[in-house]
């Protein structure tokens, strides 16, 4: 088997880099270690910032998320008793688009299978080989069959747990990590959300947040200790919590979904080796509180997407240093902008936890930050451009 780029891991990195490749005329494949209905049913993030939704609207796969995507123009943050909103249209002119990651995953899978171009679903063994040469391989096992996929470029889109990274040696990364004392236990709940807008609570008891996903949908997250057991919270616990720390009236209903996600900052550098990019997840790990996570995956894939195009561009000499000069920009261009995201994703988190080390100066000092925030529109705009998302090139 031969292809022009191997993708390993078909989340939204490794999707959205197939589709933009796709339509400039570049060759790929995405290999896929779970199921196409596994993938599609991985309840994740839900925040798309508005460069985000111009590069999905861009490579035609936005109709649906226009129709049934929900625009947010502010949130609130509820503190100290009281909710105040943050009012993103006023501060940035922006907004941003609420439509779950699944329903991502789903729009580019259904655009690939419709551009008859190879997906393979619940592969497993998959091997990284030769990135450091000219001449790339993929290794892997597809019902019971071995497989050799020679190519040109391999994208690690595999995820914090992938195989890609794993397969750098050691001294050629730089790890930069920090891990938080709690987790997030969310919920799917059949009911409309209790608000119009996201509410992110600082409260006594924990951080909560109140999300959707639809207008019958709910996504709601409570803090927790990361060792938490989901079965020790029944419903009735989480939906009292909940009403405790969000102070909103909130009817109880069916819980579709209960997980825990543990909460890190971590960046890999570099992001390219030789012929290997990394991209989204492989390379980077924010806490969801900025909600930046799915976000950072597309921008890293919109820089790979475009330094690949101008190396495969008709006229440019394959492996001539003007072709390989986006491609060698890659890992410095994406880095800039995750730092920024990773700064913003960290002091969200520490305004809006709650800190078993905290002493009551701690606890003031939080509160007096959120106090500025909401009376001080230079902090509030500061807050607001960084939420609705950073510009995507330097
Ligand atoms: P992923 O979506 O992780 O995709 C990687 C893909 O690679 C997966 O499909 C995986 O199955 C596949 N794969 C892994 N190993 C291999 C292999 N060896 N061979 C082939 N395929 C492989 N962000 C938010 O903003 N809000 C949230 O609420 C939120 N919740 C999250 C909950 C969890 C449990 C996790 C893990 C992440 C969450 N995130 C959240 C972060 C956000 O979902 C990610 O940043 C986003 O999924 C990154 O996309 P990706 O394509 O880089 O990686
Ligand atoms: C979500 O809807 O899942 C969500 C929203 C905002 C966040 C994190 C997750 O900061």
């Amino acid at each position: 088997m031969r292809t022009q780029v191997a993708i390993i891991g078909a989340g939204p990195a490794g999707l959205l880099l197939a589709h933009l490749l796709h339509q400039h005329g570049i060759e790929c494949v995405v290999l896929e270690a779970k199921s196409r209905h596994y993938v599609e049913n991985r309840v994740r993030a839900g925040v798309l910032e508005h460069q985000s939704v111009d590069v999905l609207n861009e490579a035609g796969v936005g109709a649906r998320m226009m129709k049934e995507g929900l625009l947010h123009h502010g949130i609130f943050l509820h503190f100290a008793g009281r909710s105040h909103r943050i009012d993103f249209e006023e501060l940035t002119g922006r907004a941003v688009m609420i439509y779950g990651q699944q329903e991502v995953v789903k729009d580019l899978i259904a655009a690939r299978l419709a551009a008859r171009q190879p997906v393979y679903f619940d592969v497993d063994a998959v091997s990284i080989h030769d990135f450091d040469t000219g001449s790339p391989r993929v290794r892997f096992r597809m019902k019971e069959e071995q497989h050799t996929l020679e190519c040109d470029f391999i994208a690690g889109c595999d995820g914090f747990h992938g195989v890609c990274r794993a397969t750098v040696p050691p001294q050629q990364l730089s790890l930069y990590e920090r891990v938080y004392p709690f987790a997030w236990l969310g919920i799917l709940a059949q009911i409309p959300p209790a608000s119009h807008e996201l509410i992110y609570a600082n409260d006594e008891r924990g951080f909560a947040l109140l999300s959707m996903r639809s207008p019958t949908v709910s996504r709601l997250y409570l803090q927790c200790a990361p060792e938490e057991d989901v079965e020790g919270w029944s419903d009735e616990r989480i939906w009292n919590e909940l009403r405790a720390r969000l102070n909103v009236e909130l009817p109880s209903g069916p819980v579709l979904q209960k997980s825990l996600t543990p909460m890190r900052s971590f960046v890999a550098e570099p992001m390219s080796f030789g012929r290997l990019f990394l991209a989204g997840d492989a390379a980077h790990i924010v806490p969801p509180t900025g909600a930046k996570g799915m976000n950072l995956a597309i921008a890293d894939v919109h820089v790979l997407a475009r330094g690949l195009e101008s190396f495969y561009r008709p006229g440019s000499r394959p492996g001539g240093s003007a072709a390989m000069q986006a491609l060698n920009d890659y890992s410095q261009t994406c880095l800039g902008r995750i730092w920024k995201a990773q700064r913003f994703s960290w002091w969200m988190t520490s305004l809006l936890h709650r800190f078993d080390e905290h002493t009551p100066f701690d606890r003031r000092r939080q509160l007096a930050e959120l106090e500025y925030i909401v009376s001080s529109r230079a902090a509030a705009q500061t807050l607001a451009e960084n939420y609705v998302g950073l510009p995507l090139s330097p």
